[in-house]
């Protein structure tokens, strides 16, 4: 039968929510109800906060928070924390870290922080008058936002610069104003689009005061004000070095782990069908750091594809070089992170991920997360010149089959013992443990 739409849903008190939802949706109505409330918290105190994050909130969907201790970076010791639910990669980071550890660690700096922010507008006259009316509405941009940008200000932080940008080649009659602020250790998407929107309002109403403009001049028209996720100058490095014969704990000699390895990142440095796969393992770490940080990790994701495509091809974020028997491994993205404000005010976990990592700024977060990544491509790169991924995530993959079928401790250790030299699929799994239960 055809669904019929709700009205007033968002009204609904969460009960009614979940009542409405299970006898529309399940074919076991209570047992969905059962299992959405199963997830809610005890501490109501605490579930209200989570329910207030968002709208029609009916639920808390768990994520595991990992961590992997042993990071080296720039001399100092950190533990990193990591929300993911793909098996595998806090044990990478954490295998990655410790490889790092004898050999001097990670390094990491940031290049720049600055952030972006446009008001894009339509006008449809003289060029020139156009770009006097912007000198002279340009101290009045800034006056007018002072309200907003006050308190940033104090602290060192603002609005850096305000362009007048000609678009028009591209597109008919389209300008921008293409701003760069400096939120500090705030991510100041909140910021950025106060002082956006309030560009936009004084640009306009200027243009309609302004007396050397014609009639229709003046009708500026703006169409939006919103930051940009692209922050190609919010950027920072990390890399990790050591001499080739340090390489030697695989079985493997070092040379040739070297080489592979060198070649394996110019293969996605050339090639977009491996960039991308490469990419998103180095998305599993920074994303990963990013949530349980309470960063914007769509924020973040947008921001370095696009800057992985920056030439015009998409390429790898990392880098690898052999030069004088000295191998290299470098990463440059950008990261617009924020340590204030947000939800790292708000979520307890986030408060205790940002002080196990020493309450860090912005600007140090930025190398953290840039670490992450590069530990987490490391370990992918590692495991596939030599023994493969499927080894690690096989073990994985067969503890997850066994959780499934409620296995004990003592099974479980029986199993990987057992399919220790033998391939897991779901099937030999499920025979072999049905078959070990019937002779026990
Ligand atoms: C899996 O989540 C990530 C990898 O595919 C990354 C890579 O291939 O480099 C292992």
């Amino acid at each position: 039968m055809m669904k019929q739409p709700v009205e007033g849903f968002s009204k609904l008190t969460k009960n009614q929510k979940i009542e409405w939802l299970a006898q529309a949706y399940f074919s076991d109505p209570g047992k969905a109800v059962s299992i959405f409330k199963t997830y809610w918290n005890d501490d109501e105190k605490l579930q209200k906060l989570h329910d207030e994050f968002i709208e029609n909130t009916i639920t808390n969907y768990y994520l595991p928070l990992g961590v992997a201790p042993n990071f080296l970076i720039n001399e100092q010791l950190y533990t990193i924390p990591m929300a993911i639910e793909e098996s595998s990669v806090v044990a990478a980071a954490g295998k990655a870290a410790k490889f790092w550890l004898k050999r001097g660690g990670f390094h990491a700096e940031v290049v720049n922080t600055e952030k972006i922010g446009q008001v894009h507008f339509i006008y449809k006259g003289d060029k020139e008058r156009l770009r006097q009316y912007f000198e002279h509405i340009k101290p009045a941009l800034f006056s007018e936002t002072e309200t907003i940008t006050e308190n940033m200000k104090k602290r060192g932080g603002g609005i850096i610069a305000i362009e007048l940008r000609d678009k028009t080649a591209a597109l008919e009659d389209y300008y921008q104003l293409h701003c760069t602020f400096n939120t500090l250790d705030a991510m100041g998407a909140n910021f950025i689009n106060s002082c956006l929107e309030q560009f936009a309002r004084t640009l306009q109403q200027g243009a309609q005061e302004y007396e050397a403009f014609e009639t229709e001049e003046k009708k500026i028209r703006i169409v939006m004000s919103i930051l940009s996720n692209y922050v190609p100058d919010c950027l920072v490095r990390a890399s990790v070095s050591c001499k080739v014969e340090e390489l030697n704990e695989d079985q493997m000699p070092p040379e040739e782990f070297a080489d592979k390895f060198v070649r394996a990142v110019d293969i996605a440095r050339i090639e977009p069908y491996r960039a991308v796969t490469h990419n998103k393992g180095i998305m599993n770490g920074i994303d990963a750091v990013v949530l349980a940080t309470g960063n914007d990790f769509r924020a973040v994701e947008a921001g370095v594809h696009a800057y992985a495509a920056r030439n015009g091809r998409y390429s790898s974020l990392t880098s690898a070089s052999i030069e004088n028997g000295i191998f290299r491994f470098e990463i440059e993205i950008p990261l617009a992170l924020g340590t204030v404000g947000g939800l790292t005010s708000l979520h307890p976990l986030v408060q205790l991920s940002l002080e196990m990592l020493g309450n860090p700024s912005a600007p140090e977060l930025m190398q953290i997360v840039a670490v992450a990544g590069l530990a987490q491509n490391f370990g992918a790169i590692r495991s596939l010149v030599t023994t493969g991924i499927q080894k690690g995530h096989m073990k994985m993959h067969l503890l997850n089959i066994l959780n499934q079928l409620q296995a004990t401790d003592e099974e479980k250790a029986f199993f990987v013992t057992y399919f220790k030299d033998k391939t897991a699929t779901h099937r030999s799994v499920i025979e072999a443990f049905h078959k070990l239960r019937e002779n026990a």
